[in-house]
């Protein structure tokens, strides 16, 4: 499917919400630039986002993640997809519903632990009951992902094409 992209679509949601392998898919599907708000960060650091965290902490994160979000927008248009705390941030969110169409990824809450229980790389859930931390996050950000111009819902058994022709469908 080919669609002529007026503004960046821009992926939100929780981590394990599928917002990089969707955004993928749907920047393959649309002949569009795939950007990486997250990937973009560890490149100019030459550090993984744990190592970020853990040296700089992570309000240093977040306003790498705010200028890094800022410069994607204004360089191309394409699929963007976000840090799962990227847009809490009211600047972050203002920018990003004025530049672009954002799409709220909403997974439930498990699902997204299903997803993110083995991994090891995402600072948030570096705690002693990760599955705690990932429920209080999930019901303080979820009013706010609630705000994205357009959602699609995940459910088990959806392939990552499956939801990018989803999200497709809602543009
Ligand atoms: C974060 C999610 C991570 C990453 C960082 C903080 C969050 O991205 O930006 O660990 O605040 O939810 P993913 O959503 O891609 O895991």
């Amino acid at each position: 499917m080919r669609a002529r992209l007026k503004k960046t679509v821009v992926m939100v949601g929780m981590m394990g919400a599928g917002k990089t392998a969707v955004g993928k898919a749907l920047a393959a599907a649309l002949h569009a630039p795939f950007l990486d708000s997250d990937a973009e960060i560890e490149k100019a650091a030459n550090m993984t986002i744990p190592e970020i965290f853990e040296r700089d902490g992570e309000s240093f994160f977040r306003v790498k993640e705010r200028q890094v979000i800022a410069r994607l927008l204004e360089e191309k248009k394409g699929v963007l997809s976000t840090g799962g705390g990227a847009f809490l941030a009211a600047e972050n969110r203002d920018l990003i519903t004025s530049k672009g169409v954002s799409v709220w990824l909403n997974a439930d809450l498990d699902l997204l632990w299903s997803r993110v229980k083995h991994k090891d790389t995402r600072p948030l859930l570096r705690v002693p009951d990760p599955l705690s931390a990932l429920t209080k996050l999930y019901h303080d950000r979820v009013p706010i992902y609630a705000q994205a111009d357009l959602t699609v819902v995940s459910e088990p058994g959806l392939s990552i094409d499956d939801m990018a022709e989803r999200v497709i469908a809602a543009l």
